[in-house]
Formats: structure tokens, C-alpha cells, sequence
């Protein structure tokens, strides 16, 4: 039996009459990467969605290190140790780096001066520590992902859940961002990490799974994913 920090177990979630997802199971296991692809509307974010807790899913089980947390709410999802980053970046406009990374941390038993060294060595890792006192509006695209990511560092959570996190960003920030996602996993995390970017994905991802309207249609290696007809068929059609 594999050590799975995430298992997701025949998740269902439907749109009115759209299933976006349809009994979608797979594994994340302790310390890998695993790689969702496929098609705009598959229904990636929606699964990702389900797994930590903003959608409520009308069928399956969502297991995290152990822990049933089907329609959990996110705040107990994130508490047992799952961060994650979105498509559209979240941050918090009207407020400075170190303040937007002080969120995740609300509580903490730390001084506020050891977390604000913890929140300069995070942003110093996505090479934003030089606009660390700027508003969150002041960032491009490509640096507010950045930013999602420093969050996630200084969060520290074991399972990270990564939507497009290469999606607008430009080759030099994409090095950063691979950079810090492999320092993770040498740290220990695990991901599951959803992505267009092919190339990074393939570079990243110990395991892979294929997503097609809402069902899983392939996974394994980067090398049996790439050669697998039905992933061809979903990419590139007849
Ligand atoms: N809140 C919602 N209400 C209704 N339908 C939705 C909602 N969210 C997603 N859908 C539908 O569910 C399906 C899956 O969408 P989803 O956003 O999960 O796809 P995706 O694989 O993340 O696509 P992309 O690669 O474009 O980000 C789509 O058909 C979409 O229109
Ligand atoms: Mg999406």
C-alpha cells in the first residue's frame, strides 16, 4: 500500500445537469509530485476545488493524511496541512507583501518580528523581497503567482495544490517558480500541481493523470502519458 498524503476516492461534482467531475479517483503520495492535465473545461480546478473544501462534491471521499475530509470546510482542510494557489490569483490588493503573508500565519504563537523575518525570507525565495513594502495592486500577473507561492512557503503546509501556476508567467519567473516547487519537494511536500505548461509539468511531475470531461482517462510516467491514444485523441483530436 502506498502512503498517500491525498486520496480522492469516486468524487463527483455536477453543475445542474453538467457532471464537471465524474467519479475522479487517484492518490497523491507522500513526498511525489503528481501532475492533472487536460483539455480547458476538463475540470481540473473543479478538483481541486472539491479537495479543499470550496466546492461541495455530490459523491466520493476526499482522505487527507488519513482523515476523511469530505465537504470539509477549507479552513479544516487547510489545517491539516493542505495550502494551494489559484488560477486567478487571491491576494489581498490594499495590502503589503509582508502583510499579505502575514494571513496564512494569523495566531501564530510567533513574535511578530520573528514572523516578519520569516515573511522577508519567503518573499526574498520569489524575488519579490525588494517590493516587500508595496501594495499587492502594484504587482504584475506574473509576480501576484509569485506572491500566492510565498504564501504557501510561509504557510508551510505537507500537501500543496498548485492551479496553473506557470499561466502568465513570463521564462525567468517560470525558473523561479520551478525552482522553489523542487526546493519543496526535496523539503518533503507533495503536490498536485495542475498546468497548460506541458514542458514544466512533465519536468515536475513523478506521476501524471489525464482529465477529460470530468473522468480520468490516463495516468502513470510522463513517458506512458506522452505515448498513451486516448491522451493524443483528447489533445489533438482525430
Ligand atoms: N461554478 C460553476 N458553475 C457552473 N459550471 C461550472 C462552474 N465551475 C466550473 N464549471 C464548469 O465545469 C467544467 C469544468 O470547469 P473547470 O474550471 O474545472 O475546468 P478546468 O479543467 O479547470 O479548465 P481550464 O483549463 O480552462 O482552467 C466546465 O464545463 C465549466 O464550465
Ligand atoms: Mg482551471
Amino acid at each position: 500500500m502506498t502512503d498517500a498524503i491525498l486520496s480522492v476516492d469516486g468524487l463527483v461534482k455536477r453543475f445542474g445537469g453538467l457532471v464537471a467531475v465524474n467519479e475522479v479517483s487517484f492518490d497523491v503520495p507522500r513526498g511525489l509530485i503528481v501532475g492533472l492535465i487536460g483539455i480547458n473545461g476538463a475540470g481540473k480546478t473543479t478538483l481541486m476545488n472539491c479537495v479543499n473544501g470550496i466546492y461541495h462534491s455530490d459523491g466520493g471521499r476526499v482522505v487527507v493524511d488519513g482523515h476523511d475530509m469530505t465537504n470539509h470546510k477549507p479552513h479544516e482542510i487547510a489545517s491539516l496541512g493542505v495550502g494551494r494557489t489559484f488560477q486567478i490569483p487571491r491576494i489581498f490588493h490594499r495590502m503589503t507583501l509582508i502583510e499579505n503573508l502575514m494571513v496564512p500565519v494569523l495566531g501564530s504563537e510567533k513574535s511578530d518580528a520573528e514572523l516578519t523575518d520569516m515573511a522577508e525570507a519567503c518573499l526574498d525565495r520569489v524575488d519579490l523581497y525588494p517590493l516587500r513594502g508595496n501594495n499587492g495592486e502594484e504587482l504584475s500577473g506574473g509576480q501576484q503567482k509569485l506572491l500566492e507561492l510565498a504564501r504557501v512557503l510561509m504557510f508551510d503546509p505537507a500537501l500543496i495544490l498548485l492551479d496553473e501556476p506557470f499561466a502568465g508567467v513570463n521564462p525567468s519567473l517560470c525558473r523561479i517558480m520551478i525552482q522553489q516547487i523542487e526546493k519543496m519537494k526535496q523539503d518533503g511536500k507533495s503536490f498536485l500541481l495542475v498546468s497548460h505548461d506541458l514542458t514544466s509539468i512533465y519536468r515536475l511531475s513523478d506521476q501524471i493523470s489525464v482529465l477529460n470531461q470530468g473522468e480520468i482517462i490516463a495516468s502513470g510516467t510522463v513517458e506512458t502519458i506522452q505515448s498513451d491514444p486516448a491522451v493524443i485523441e483528447a489533445y489533438l483530436g482525430n
